[in-house]
Order: C-alpha cells, then sequence, then structure tokens
C-alpha cells in the first residue's frame, strides 16, 4: 500500500526525538510527499524511532487534525496547510482532545478542562503551571488570585490584552492545587506543543518553575534563570520569570516579576516586523 499525501502523518515536534536521526528522517519525509513511495516504510520506521507513549500522543492530535480537515474539505475548502488553518478553531479541536484524555488520572478530579484564554493569534503566550480552583470551575486559566495579580502587572508593563494567549502545561487541576508529577507533565507535554505551534508567539514568558523548566527541558532554578532572555526551541526567545502566585507570598519578589514582564515588553518590540 502507498500512503498519499493526505494520510502522511504530520512531522513530530523536535523535542519528541531522542536521536540525531530526527534531521535525516524530515528529509525523507519531505522526500516522500513528493514521491509518495516512501510512505509506508516512512510510517513503520516512524513508529520505531518514537517512544510508543509519544507515538500515541502524536497519533491522537494527527487524528483530530485529520477529522478537522474532512470537514473543512466537505465544506469545499481546498487549501488544507495547517499553517493557513484558523487558529480559534485549531485551538477548539485541540481541547475537544484534552476533553477525552485519559492519560493520567488528573481527568477524574476535574470540573472542566483548562486550555487557555486570550487572543488565538497573540505575539505573546504566557505559560503557568496547571489550573487552580477558579480556573477548574470556570474552565479559564488565571482568573483567580493570582491571575487578578497577573492583569495588573501586565497592565502596569503596558502589555495590551490584544498581544496575549495564557495557557498551562497541564489541563487539569491537581487536587489541592499539589504540584504536578513528573507523569502528569509528560502525559500533558504534547497537548501545550501543539498550543504554541497553533498560537505561533513571537514571545515566550514561562510563569514559574514548572511551566520554565518544562519547556527548556532542564532541571536549574527559577531564580537561576529567570529575567533571562533563553530561546524556545531555538526558534522563539523565552523569558522565565516568577510564578504570581509566589508573588503573592513574596511580595518583594514582585518587583522582579514587573521588570521581567516589561522585558517581554521590550523582546516583543524588537521582533516587530519578524
Ligand atoms: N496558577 C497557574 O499556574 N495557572 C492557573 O491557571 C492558575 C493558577
Amino acid at each position: 500500500m502507498i500512503l498519499s499525501h493526505a494520510r502522511l502523518p504530520i512531522p513530530p515536534l523536535r523535542h519528541e526525538f531522542k536521536e540525531g536521526k530526527t534531521y535525516l528522517f524530515l528529509i525523507f519525509y519531505y522526500i516522500s510527499r513528493e514521491s509518495q513511495i516512501l510512505g509506508v516504510v516512512l510510517k513503520t520506521s516512524w513508529r520505531k524511532l518514537m517512544k510508543d507513549e509519544y507515538y500515541r500522543d502524536y497519533l491522537d492530535i494527527v487524528r483530530s487534525f485529520r477529522q478537522y480537515l474532512e470537514k473543512r474539505k466537505e465544506k469545499g475548502v481546498k487549501a488544507v496547510s495547517s499553517e493557513n488553518e484558523d487558529s480559534q478553531e485549531l485551538l477548539e479541536k485541540l481541547f475537544h482532545s484534552i476533553q477525552r484524555c485519559r492519560k493520567c488520572p488528573l481527568y477524574k478530579f476535574r470540573t472542566n478542562p483548562v486550555l487557555g484564554r486570550g487572543n488565538p493569534k497573540a505575539r505573546i503566550m504566557l505559560i503557568g503551571e496547571a489550573p487552580g480552583r477558579e480556573e477548574d470551575l470556570q474552565g479559564k486559566p488565571f482568573v483567580g488570585a493570582a491571575g487578578r495579580l497577573l492583569g495588573e502587572d501586565l497592565r502596569k508593563a503596558e502589555i495590551p490584552e490584544e498581544d496575549i494567549y495564557i495557557a498551562n502545561v497541564l489541563k487539569c487541576r491537581p487536587p489541592r492545587n499539589r504540584d504536578p508529577s513528573p507523569e502528569e507533565i509528560k502525559a500533558c507535554f504534547p497537548f501545550l506543543l501543539e498550543q504554541i505551534r497553533i498560537v505561533n508567539p513571537r514571545v515566550i514568558c514561562t510563569l514559574g518553575k514548572f511551566a520554565t523548566q518544562t519547556l527548556l527541558n532542564t532541571k536549574q532554578s527559577i531564580l537561576r534563570l529567570r529575567g533571562k532572555v533563553l530561546s524556545y526551541q531555538g526558534k522563539i526567545p523565552l523569558i522565565p520569570t516568577f510564578h504570581p502566585a509566589a508573588c503573592i507570598y513574596r511580595p518583594d519578589w514582585r518587583k522582579f516579576f514587573l521588570q521581567d514582564l516589561c522585558l517581554v515588553r521590550e523582546q516583543l518590540s524588537r521582533r516587530k516586523g519578524t
């Protein structure tokens, strides 16, 4: 059987590869899109290359997209490039996959999964840790006390609302707001990666230790990392800062938090027009 263009899976995100074969593999992928001959070979070796758990996450996401694209086709839309899709619709699709997600036990405790809020084509993406009680009830991130502090400081830093999209590493609330476990982060991470791909921000700002360490794949302390312009996958500037909830308990950190948000705004104006 030869796979057609439409049935070839979308290339996986870089973090999902552990080996240096990535680039070689992507080259094969694109050749096969042209030739349609290597499809079968690719699909098999692809599965071997990726860990099984990643492969399942990856397939879930690909399946959602395929359904979405089929619907678009039914409606008579010809272009199927995901870059041209409407971000809002893609995020809605992603939300439906999260509603069906059973990859970790947190779905049992949630009232609502929390995907994100704000402009789906925002130039700045803020990434927190996990929904708290209010967020779980309302299905939106940062709508409790930490969210109010964040809103105040975004205004002080003169970052307009239309420039912002807010998300979390975990989409379901951990019981009693405990720290996310490594297994929960691992299970939920593909959703965040897809969310970043869809929003495609110019600058990312991670709020607190979990978001920072997860996106940078490091164990370094937030105290060392905050206030620096680092990089997400070598492509998007990433600025870590404190979690706004931490600034409630440590009011002396708030000035650094505001400084970091100002750095985010500055970084954005540097990247204007890119
Ligand atoms: N803390 C977070 O990290 N995210 C929220 O959405 C709310 C509080």
